[in-house]
């Protein structure tokens, strides 16, 4: 079975430099739901019909399917032909439209059954709608089937509810037949892909009773509804699995996430991209992990975690910034603002309030007192810092990078360190205080 997927328009209605079919569902383009939904359907070859912005749609989608180029927009018939070339009399062609990410294989599966079965030459799939308009209708002339565009339906026709999702089987030497003969003599002067269904002796139709997968985005207001709709079928099947969503309206989860069993989120989490979670996390409500791994038993509190690790049984947050690149061990306590940068934090080590990590090694069982900053930056060059196992890093100190603390050792709070300290060593780097008896007085207003 070959797959052409339409994806050359603008997308006017958008009303972005975006090409349509890029704008994104749940974290995924829209063209990239259809191409896995055909591919699982059993497509072998899958070509995509790119126009508007071509190159865009290209490089984000890759190698994995072949592209045909439609240079002007003529109309769904037109783009359909421009991928002519990869097809042959004898093969089963499935066309679908880019902009239609709900769709499902399970249906796809269905109306090529339903093709066999019938030996049509086409085969459109129906459905019944609560709100026809924008849609093409499909029409029983006698024994003809028909397809009108809303464009160019009369008062009659636009009563019909029963619609033209845009999916089709065909059959390779009824379809190159069909595109021969078709004319673009209508309201918008297109060639439609829907007219073939005249044209072709033997059309049929598989009417399908799930109206929501084959709702097309031509608008913002569509995109939001068909994110709405993903989100249900993402938290559906986590919940199915195991995963307790506490309030499924308001949570979102890239449809390529990851949640163990038992595991809690909360309203208003975004877990996106390749996010992992183990099982028995707490995700807290005002979480966005972005392809980020956690492993069991991790909390997480109204915190940002991006491109990062974290390890069993940690606690992040209320209020922690976990930037790309940093391994969080088992056991951490990463506590409220706190800001971690491309680090390393070993098992057990605790990094409890208002503290900035960045380009370092944290040892495990160390721990860093309220205030903590790594200097990371000198303006110039980012340096590392070394913070040795069950070292004591006492409030309000400054590492002044490249600089290492050596494993058990402890630095007084306030200190700044801008030498190495050993093993077991204690460093204090303060001014040594003065009290002047009475003086405050001088500085005290008084009435
Ligand atoms: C189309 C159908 C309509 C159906 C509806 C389902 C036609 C004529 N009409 O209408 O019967 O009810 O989808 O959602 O087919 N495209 C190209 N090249 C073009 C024109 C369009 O590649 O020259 C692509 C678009 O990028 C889009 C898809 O084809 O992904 C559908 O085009 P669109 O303009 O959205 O068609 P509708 O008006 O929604
Ligand atoms: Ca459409």
């Amino acid at each position: 079975m070959k797959a052409i997927i339409l994806a050359a328009g603008e997308g006017t209605r958008m009303r972005s430099d975006r090409p349509k079919v890029l704008h994104r569902v749940n974290g995924k383009p829209m063209l990239k739901y259809v191409i896995d939904a055909v591919r699982e359907a059993g497509a072998s070859d899958i070509i995509v019909v790119v126009g508007h912005k071509a190159a865009d749609v290209q490089a984000e989608i890759g190698n994995g399917v072949m592209y045909a180029e439609q240079h002007e927009r003529l109309g769904t018939g037109h783009a359909v032909m421009c991928a002519l070339g990869y097809i042959s009399p004898g093969d089963e062609v499935l066309v679908v439209y880019g902009d239609a990410p709900l769709l499902t294989a399970e249906c796809l599966s269905g109306l090529r059954r339903k093709h066999k079965e019938n030996g049509n030459g086409v085969t459109a799939v129906s459905v019944v709608v609560p709100d026809p308009s924008g849609y093409g209708r499909i029409v029983y002339d006698g024994k003809k089937l028909r397809i009108i565009e809303h464009k160019d339906a009369d008062a009659e026709t636009l009563e019909i509810n029963e619609i033209n999702t845009g999916v089709y089987m065909f059959d390779g030497g009824a379809l190159l037949h069909a595109l021969d003969n078709l004319r673009n003599e209508n309201a918008a002067g297109e060639y439609y892909l829907t007219d073939t269904v005249e044209i072709t002796e033997n059309a049929g139709v598989y009417r399908s009773d799930d109206w929501e997968q084959f709702i097309g985005v031509n608008d913002n207001i569509q995109l939001a509804e068909a994110a709405r709709l993903m989100r249900h079928r993402i938290n559906t099947r986590l919940m199915a699995s195991g995963v307790n969503i506490i309030d499924p309206a308001q949570t979102y989860i890239d449809s390529d996430v990851k949640i163990g069993a038992r595991t809690v989120v909360y309203p208003g989490a975004i877990l996106e991209g390749a996010s992992v979670t183990g099982t028995d996390c707490v995700i807290g409500a005002g979480t966005r992990l972005v392809n980020s791994a956690l492993g069991n038993g991790v909390e997480v509190w109204h915190s940002v975690i991006l491109d990062s690790k974290v390890g069993d049984f940690t606690r992040v947050g209320p209020f922690a910034y976990i930037r790309p690149g940093t391994e969080i061990g088992r056991g951490v306590r990463i506590g409220d603002f706190v800001e971690i940068k491309n680090s390393v934090i070993g098992d057990g080590a605790k990094v409890s309030h208002l503290t900035y990590v960045g380009d370092s090694d944290v040892g495990s069982g160390a721990n860093l007192g309220c205030g903590v900053v790594t200097v990371n930056y000198d303006g110039i060059t980012k340096s590392r810092t070394t913070v040795g196992e069950n070292a004591f890093i006492g409030c309000n100190t400054n590492l002044l990078a490249p600089v290492t603390v050596g494993a058990g050792a402890y630095t007084a709070a306030g200190t700044t360190i801008t030498e190495d300290v050993p093993d077991g060593a204690l460093a204090v780097g303060r001014a040594r205080q003065m009290n002047l008896p009475g003086r405050a007085a001088k500085y005290l207003k008084t009435e």
